[in-house]
């Protein structure tokens, strides 16, 4: 972690900043991924937070507009969308807590959109991989930008972070957070979920997304397929996002893998079905009249 005043000054504002959107995200993700996790606990979970239950019957009532009855409480809704349609409706609802708000330059529609579509790639990747928790790959490709929201909204007076989305390439915007923050948006994100106690491997694939396949088989990582499936899905996003053009990827993150080129068509496959119900939960969240920011 860099070690410049400027650099501390930005840190410190990540100890201000509550951490109980991050918390409840986590707290739903190991219940996500306990195989013997029941239909009581999920309902208990989110009945123990007011904004999430209110939430989720938002979510649960615009699934259901087809059918007439409004949806008013939690056991409805596991009615109606059963155990799997109400997991993903907390998914969606605890991770739009983290990253959405009104503040910045960063117009958190499209941010959210763009998070999503690396986060059903990394979590298709890791499916077709038999990775055991492919909720690691989903969630290393949702966050793996949130240092970018850290800084535009904790660290940046007004639209300062607008220079950074105007830069011309990746490595001029990391550049140029240094200067004007002392840390980039990888340091900050990786200091603030170490912060906030989340798992080590999603500090560690957040922290360095935007590492060379080459420098990802030299460094000692908690889960080195997480982070490069997050990679890999950074690169391939562009694929399910209409205004994204697609970068280069690098064969030797596949290699790292073990998928081929060829596979890629189904794993997008998948994605895409994963990302069109997220979508919809999003717009779901939108204010009434608004146009996105
Ligand atoms: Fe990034
Ligand atoms: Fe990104």
């Amino acid at each position: 972690m860099p070690d410049n005043s400027k650099a501390q000054q930005t840190l410190g504002l990540i100890r201000d900043i509550d951490p109980e959107a991050i918390r409840l995200a986590f707290r739903f993700i190991e219940l996500f991924n306990k195989p013997d996790s029941s239909v009581k606990e999920l309902e208990e979970f989110v009945r123990s937070n007011d904004v999430l239950s209110l939430r989720v019957l938002k979510m649960v009532n615009t699934f259901a507009t087809a059918n007439a009855q409004h949806i008013t409480t939690i056991d409805l809704a596991v009615g109606l969308v059963g155990y799997k349609g109400l997991r993903e409706a907390v998914l969606s609802a605890s991770s739009i807590s983290i990253l959405t708000g009104e503040r910045g330059a960063i117009d958190t529609i499209s941010f959210w959109t763009h998070a999503a579509a690396c986060a059903c790639i990394a979590r298709a990747l890791a499916i077709h991989c038999h990775h055991p928790h492919p909720e690691h790959g989903y969630m290393a490709g949702l966050l793996h930008d949130l240092g970018r929201r850290l800084l535009d909204v904790y660290a940046s007076e007004g639209d300062e972070y607008q220079a950074v989305l105007d830069a011309m390439s990746s490595e001029e915007a990391r550049a140029l957070e240094k200067t004007l923050y002392g840390v980039d948006h990888c340091e900050i994100a990786e200091y603030a979920l170490k912060q906030w106690g989340v798992e080590p491997f999603l500090a560690d694939a957040v922290g360095r997304h935007h590492m060379r396949a080459e420098e990802i088989k030299h460094s000692a990582i908690t889960d080195r397929a997480v982070l490069t499936y997050a990679i890999i899905a950074i690169a391939l996003a562009f694929h399910l996002l209409e205004d994204e053009e697609g970068g280069p990827l690098d064969q030797e993150l596949l290699v790292l893998v073990g998928v081929s080129e060829a596979e890629l068509p189904a794993i997008l496959v998948r994605a895409r079905e994963y990302f069109g119900s997220v979508r919809v939960n999003l717009e779901s969240l939108r204010p009434q009249g608004a146009a996105g920011r």
